[in-house]
């Protein structure tokens, strides 16, 4: 692998030890996946953020970090923590939590990165250009980015992300070169997908088919007529968890797809193999729900303007979280969209999430219209699910 000057000056230790772990890190990656160079990104997305998940080793290791001088050199944010640090006691998390996951968000003010912790950063302002090298890890937002905005990245770890942060280069290997990019398999789908669900559905389809392809998944899908902003973040969300899917392309919808022809390996989904998709994602009854969230991955203003519309002057009788990031929260709270959706008796879970946030086996069911949540519900909450339409989801919270 080339390594110019000025990456030998890093990994030689010239600026401190957190960029020379932080370019250590990123050399053996590129060795083992077989990069020629390092390539500048402007663009990074950290995950690992709940102090759930990172434990007194982790936030070491952060720490550690940010007492060698480690700087992020490039635009970053994080993926949820777990927790909404503004909110958190409405939403049952402890005091002790409370004060660990501080301690985290801390460390990543240090490192120069910035704590809004979201896994939709393209909503707010972390939004990079066609063709653009970045490095982000949250599955959903590498699937986005890649597939939706032409953007280029792999699926980064937390520390190979930070370390990218911490250099502004990642190797280039896999999702930022061409050959990579190319489709392999065509995905016909002959079924109506129009919602959420019906997106999430489509993912969690293709993904149980393609997931123990070790070749490079990138499924080339026609017959999908049109697709909102959010249901191509659900997609991407379900189709990422469910078959490590990290691009798409689906012609007249994303940006390369003009650039590929379909390959001749072909699968066809009918609405049936959907309906059961779809089916195999609900397991509770109506009565069993005692948990509701919506906002996976993140909600954009317009799903939470819908929100306010459909709960105005209307009270939830269950437990109900809207998870998204600050920035966007903000915006709603300016458009009164908050205080109306609160009055209804529904609680703002922001920068964190369902899944994210330390809540395993507080609930029985939860009821949302996110195919990923389903999955994460049941593998780390151990609740049961029930998978329902947007609108569907808010009616059936009303009842
Ligand atoms: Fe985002 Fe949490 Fe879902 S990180 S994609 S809201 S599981």
């Amino acid at each position: 692998m080339h390594i110019t000057i000025e990456e030998k000056a890093l990994l030689s230790g010239e600026a401190g030890p957190a960029a020379q772990k932080a370019m250590q890190i990123l050399e053996t990656l590129g060795r083992i996946y077989g990069a020629e160079k390092m390539i500048p990104v402007n663009s990074v997305q950290v995950s690992g953020v709940s102090y759930d998940n990172l434990g007194e080793a982790g936030l070491a290791w952060l720490s550690e970090l940010a007492d060698g001088g480690g700087k992020a050199q490039v635009f970053t944010t994080l993926n949820p923590a777990g927790m909404d640090v503004e909110n958190y006691t409405a939403l049952g998390i402890d005091e002790t939590f409370a004060e660990n996951q501080r301690r985290v968000l801390a460390v990543f003010e240090k490192l120069g990165i910035i704590t809004t912790c979201s896994c939709t950063p393209y909503l707010f302002g972390n939004l990079p250009c066609f063709g653009e090298h970045i490095a982000w890890a949250e599955s959903s937002a590498v699937c986005y980015a890649n597939s939706v905005l032409g953007a280029r990245s792999n699926r980064e770890g937390g520390p190979s992300a930070l370390a990218a942060s911490l250099t502004g280069r990642t190797p280039a290997y896999g999702y930022h070169q061409d050959a990579y990019r190319q489709p392999t398999l065509h995905v016909e789908v002959k079924a109506d997908v129009l919602t959420n669900p019906d997106f999430g559905a489509l993912g969690k389809a293709i993904g149980d088919h393609v997931q123990a392809d070790p070749a490079p998944r990138v499924p080339y899908i026609t017959g999908i007529q049109s697709a909102s902003l959010e249901n191509l973040k659900s997609f991407c969300a379900s189709i990422a968890t469910y078959g490590g899917v990290a691009l798409f392309h689906i012609p007249g919808i994303t940006p390369e797809s003009g650039a590929y022809h379909a390959p001749t390996k072909k699968l066809t989904f009918t609405q049936s193999e959907l309906d059961q998709a779809k089916a195999s994602l609900t397991n509770a009854s109506a009565e069993e729900v005692d948990f509701v969230s919506l906002g996976c991955p993140h909600l954009s203003l317009r799903e939470i303007q819908r929100i306010a519309q459909l709960l105005q002057g209307k009270h939830v009788s269950k437990e109900f979280w809207v998870t998204t990031s600050r920035p966007v929260k903000r915006m709603a709270d300016r458009m009164g969209y908050t205080a109306t959706i609160e009055s209804a008796g529904v609680k703002f879970a922001t920068d964190t999430c369902c899944v994210i946030a330390p809540i395993k086996g507080r609930f029985n069911a939860l009821l949302t219209d996110s195919a990923k949540a389903c999955y994460y519900a049941e593998a780390k909450n151990r609740f049961k699910t029930r998978l329902r339409s947007f609108d569907d989801v808010i009616k059936e919270a009303l009842e």
